[in-house]
């Protein structure tokens, strides 16, 4: 049990004499690193736990718990090289009096002395709280959720999407409220940092250059882990986190980058950046970077009620058609070899979707799936080839099989576009009467920027998109699903400023889907 992370990393060289950490508090085996010795102290330069804690990816009987010893976060996280015992326990109550699980794991330098604990023997959907302890400094008290049984029936459960957190263009008030509301789960749909260097105009900046290194990658997810409402959000409620492409590169797709980089440099950096998105993610060790590959795309079932799937839609893409941004289709917009998934991935999701005994079955991913005309006029459709518009054959792949095999309500939740919409999903966007076989919701950003500029064109554009049912560009914040069996809701909370850090939140739209029968009505 006290076997955690990092396993294939460590060997287990440790002496008990070692620890000066509280030895009663030490659970029995502990593993080492071979290359680092183990602290002899636990003096820090600043609170270690300066990044809060995290949890995620729960099941029924467990949970991923997170945090990295970083007292000076901003610069490299401040700590000495060496493997440091961190003491970790989970409670049944909020004041850790109650404790049912508790164990050490070391935090080494390889992984920047990120901790995760994949806690197992838990009971199934109920709460628990958790809390790290290095030496004398404890951690913020973090609660967590664990999943109802495997299939058995569940009446409801509320989560709340989430996705693209541009530091620069705002502050995270709406984190604040999200951490108010009654939910079981948040899940993080990508753009959890952005890669840029310092850009005015905002209220607050990037602290350095565009990143490219390690050590780049780790103190830019660290700068947007300091914030106060991010680390409340994540102390509420367990993650299930998926990436886009800033957490790499604008617009990367598979090994190739935006910008002119070899093929080799950007190899390299796909590693770094894959690594530390691990090192600050409450994921499971089956997660861990290998190099510049990482298996992200994973399943989570929560009872009979649901199945999320969650897909990784640029780690195996090929490169966009077209050079890429919004305009007329090119031939190869229409590849039949073309794919945002790879083939492997594909296959996962249409076996899981065959297989699963869920209610709702969602599809956790990045890019507006829905075709969407950017194009008010009649004639040449104008389309954004980034989303699955620029990858028609594999759409139509994934439409043509939820038309064939008909799985139980199938939901698409998706980020990237910094605005709110919903989308009935045709088997034939080009004619009204095609079935439909699936809903869309795509949420809003929580601060990144969509354009004033585009709001009117897109809005005007809806004519030529009859199935498409709601677009708001204007509003930035979160969607709050609430789904039993006989239904789903989607509130579009929004709020009303992102350069306010006391603004308010209110719900703009409210969407619902009926069982068995797909598509969205205003509610
Ligand atoms: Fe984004």
């Amino acid at each position: 049990m006290e076997l955690m992370d990092g396993t294939r990393l460590l060997a287990n060289r440790c002496k008990r004499r070692n620890f000066l950490l509280g030895a009663g508090f030490l659970t029995g085996l502990t593993i080492a690193s071979q290359w680092h010795p183990v602290l002899a102290s636990s003096r820090f330069s600043g609170y270690p736990f300066s990044l809060g804690v995290a949890s995620g990816d729960p099941l029924p009987d467990g949970v991923v718990i997170w945090t990295r010893l970083a007292p000076n976060p901003l610069s490299g996280g401040g700590m000495p090289l060496v493997n440091v015992p961190v003491r970790w326990q989970v409670a049944l109550d909020e004041n850790m009096k109650r404790v049912v699980r508790r164990g050490t794991v070391l935090a080494t330098p390889e992984l920047a002395h990120s901790v995760h604990v994949d806690v197992r023997g838990l009971n199934p959907d109920r709460w628990y709280w958790y809390q790290f302890q290095v030496g004398k400094e404890v951690s913020p008290i973090g609660r967590t959720r664990t999943a109802p049984a495997s299939y058995s029936y569940t009446q409801q459960l509320n989560f709340a999407f989430v996705s693209c957190q541009d530091w620069q263009n705002g502050y995270y008030t709406a984190y604040r409220h999200l951490a108010e509301e009654n939910l079981d789960l948040v899940v993080h749909l990508g753009d959890y940092i952005y890669e840029y260097g310092p850009q005015s105009g905002g209220p607050r900046q990037h602290n350095s250059p565009e990143i490219i290194t390690l050590k780049d990658y780790r103190d830019r997810h660290a700068l947007y882990k300091t914030d106060p409402n991010l680390q409340a959000a994540h102390a509420a409620f367990p993650w299930i986190v998926t990436w886009d492409d800033h957490e790499v590169d604008n617009n990367y797709a598979n090994l190739i980058p935006e910008d002119n980089q070899t093929q080799e440099a950007f190899r390299k950096r796909r590693a770094n950046a894959y690594q530390a998105y691990y090192e600050h993610m409450p994921l499971r060790q089956s997660s861990l970077p290998k190099g510049p590959d990482t298996l992200l795309y994973r399943r989570l079932t929560f009872g009979n009620l649901a199945e999320f799937n969650v897909l990784d839609t640029r780690q195996y893409r090929t490169n966009q058609p077209c050079d890429d941004g919004l305009k007329p289709r090119c031939p190869q917009a229409f590849d039949t070899n073309a794919t945002m998934t790879g083939s492997e991935q594909e296959q996962w999701l249409r076996k899981g979707l065959d297989q699963s005994r869920s209610r709702w079955n969602v599809i956790a991913q990045q890019t507006m799936l829905a075709e969407y005309n950017f194009n008010s006029s009649p004639g040449v459709g104008v389309f954004n080839v980034d989303q699955w518009d620029g990858y028609v054959a594999a759409r139509n792949r994934l439409l043509s099989f939820l038309n064939q095999r008909q799985p139980s309500n199938p939901v698409v939740i998706t980020g990237d576009i910094h605005s709110s919409w919903v989308h009935n999903l045709k088997l034939d966007f080009n004619n009204p009467n095609s079935p439909t076989v699936g809903t869309e919701f795509v949420g809003t950003s929580i601060t990144s920027d969509f354009p004033t500029s585009f709001i009117a064109p897109s809005q005007a554009a809806l004519i030529n998109n009859p199935h498409t049912k709601f677009f708001d560009g204007a509003y930035r914040g979160y969607v709050r699903c609430n789904l039993t069996p006989k239904r789903w809701q989607s509130d579009y909370r929004v709020v009303s400023s992102i350069v306010d850090m006391n603004a308010s939140v209110k719900t703009l739209a409210s969407f619902v889907v009926q069982n068995g029968q797909p598509g969205a009505h205003l509610n």
